[in-house]
């Protein structure tokens, strides 16, 4: 996973998918390339469908039509005991924290190694973790994402912020192949959100094997994180590309959203 091949394997793959609730055809041929050792973000209004795009990518949704491919699996080919195996390669950046709020901020990063945290032995045999190392492990993380010596806080007394980071640390606590990240900075103040973008990208340099898909509606955070940015708009993508790309695109619906302009060709 963390070999120099890496990012020849694949990563996360979109094909023509589809996906209507109702009457509001939400999804309307989704095709996008989410390659393996990049970050993409998925950028587009309020309501375009981009935490659904991502529910699809972790299986917890099924599309109506086409195709989703997580590395070398097709989501729609597996039962529901082999996409919880896929699941088990994701850490989740949920859009709204997604906390144990009974939990302390050192359970909570713990839980997934709890739950089914291993290690490989010398022998080659995967075994549970023991207690030890899942301290040493849920320390090196709080450390990491600037929480060092707040494991006993309860999670409901902390700020937004911490909150946040404390979901990033939990989402990394099983070193993830793909990691996603629904607006992972929503709420924040610009300096927060800064830092939160910084361990985004750091995160992803530190660990060149991992596939990271954000899903934001903030340009100047995209701009600072993104090595591909993927635009969705009326349940298609309207523009994939690289921030430069992006930067000097003349495409109206991609202008107005990278320039935040609230006047027409909104509805276009
Ligand atoms: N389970 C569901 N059942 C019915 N409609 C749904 C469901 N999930 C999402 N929708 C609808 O699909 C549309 C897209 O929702 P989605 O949450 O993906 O938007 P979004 O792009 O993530 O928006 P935001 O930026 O506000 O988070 C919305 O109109 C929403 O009401
Ligand atoms: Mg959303």
């Amino acid at each position: 996973m963390r070999s120099a091949d890496a990012a020849e394997r694949p990563g996360i793959h979109l094909v023509d998918v589809r996906k209507a609730f109702g009457e509001q055809q939400v999804l309307d041929g989704v095709t996008l390339e989410v390659p393996r050792g990049k970050i993409t973000v998925v950028i587009g209004r309020s309501g375009t469908g981009k935490s659904v795009l991502l529910k699809h990518v972790m299986g917890l949704l099924r599309p109506d039509s086409g195709a989703v491919r997580v590395g070398d699996e097709d989501l729609s080919s597996l039962g529901a005991r082999a996409l919880r195996q896929v699941r088990f390669r994701f850490g989740v950046v949920f859009q709204h924290a997604a906390l144990f709020d009974s939990m302390d901020v050192f359970e909570n990063v713990a839980f997934p190694l709890r739950e089914h945290g291993m290690v490989r032995t010398s022998s080659g045999r995967d075994r549970r973790m023991r207690e030890p190392e899942i301290r040493a492990r849920v320390e090196q993380l709080l450390r990491s994402v600037g929480l060092e010596g707040a494991g006993l806080k309860p999670v409901d007394a902390l700020s937004g912020g911490m909150r946040k980071r404390v979901g990033l640390a939990r989402a990394l606590v099983r070193d993830p192949e793909f990691l996603l990240y629904d607006e992972p900075t929503t709420g924040l103040d610009p300096i927060m959100t800064a830092q939160i973008d910084n361990l985004i990208r750091s995160t992803q340099d530190e660990n060149p094997g991992i596939t990271s898909l954000v899903i934001s509606h903030d340009m100047q955070a995209t701009f600072r994180i993104a090595d591909h940015i993927a635009m969705l708009h009326k349940g298609q993508v309207q523009l994939r590309g690289s921030p430069a790309e992006f930067q000097s695109s003349v495409d109206p619906i991609v202008r107005q959203f990278v320039e935040g302009r609230v006047d027409p060709p909104t509805e276009s």
